[in-house]
């Protein structure tokens, strides 16, 4: 069992957690740029699948600073949310439009998990006046927020091209209900 009772062990532990979830998100990530249809989306998906290389070798370079080895510790955070994707890409009926819509939730998902550990680290960090490592976690918290931001915007323009799409077929079909009716009449 891991001992974990001083500031210094707990920010190890926090970045051994966040290490096994970015070693993750590169795997996962490849996946969802090749199930999104959606262009930008996918774009989007391998160039924070790059960003994401970056931020396990930050890591790698955090736990040389100070002066640990890299290790991962799973983390079930990410694992959760990686499963809830599998689980609806799985057993769901769906289009390729709202499984877009649906991997835009995923990814938002994944990246506040990162967000909130990233934040806690700096300030972890910052307490234990481990200065020189706050750039590396601060850079790759900016490229979550940044991640966070483009997945929501595109987020929006599915979700809204999917309403007005259904708002134009149920008016369409609502249209050809009145017309049988009246050809009935
Ligand atoms: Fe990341
Ligand atoms: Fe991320």
């Amino acid at each position: 069992m891991p001992t974990v009772t001083s500031p210094e062990q707990l920010f190890e532990h926090e970045l051994q957690d966040i290490y096994y979830a970015e070693k993750t998100l590169t795997k996962v990530l490849p996946k969802l740029a090749s199930e999104a249809s959606d262009a930008e989306l996918s774009r989007a998906f391998t160039s924070h699948q790059k960003e994401t290389e970056k931020h396990v070798r930050n890591l790698e370079q955090i736990f040389t600073k100070i002066g640990k080895r890299p290790e991962a510790t799973p983390c079930p955070g990410i694992d959760g949310i990686k499963k809830e994707h599998d689980e609806f890409v799985e057993d769901t009926m769906t289009s390729a439009k709202m499984l877009d819509a649906f991997l835009t939730g995923a990814a938002s998902r994944a990246e506040h998990y990162e967000i909130a550990a990233y934040t806690g680290l700096v300030t972890q960090a910052r307490a234990l006046g481990e200065r020189e490592v706050v750039p590396l976690l601060q850079e790759n918290l900016k490229q979550e927020k940044d991640a966070l931001k483009k997945v929501e915007t595109i987020s929006k323009r599915l979700l809204k091209d999917a309403s007005n799409g259904s708002k134009r077929s149920s008016r369409s079909s609502s249209t050809r209900a009145r017309s049988a009716s009246t050809s009935r009449r």
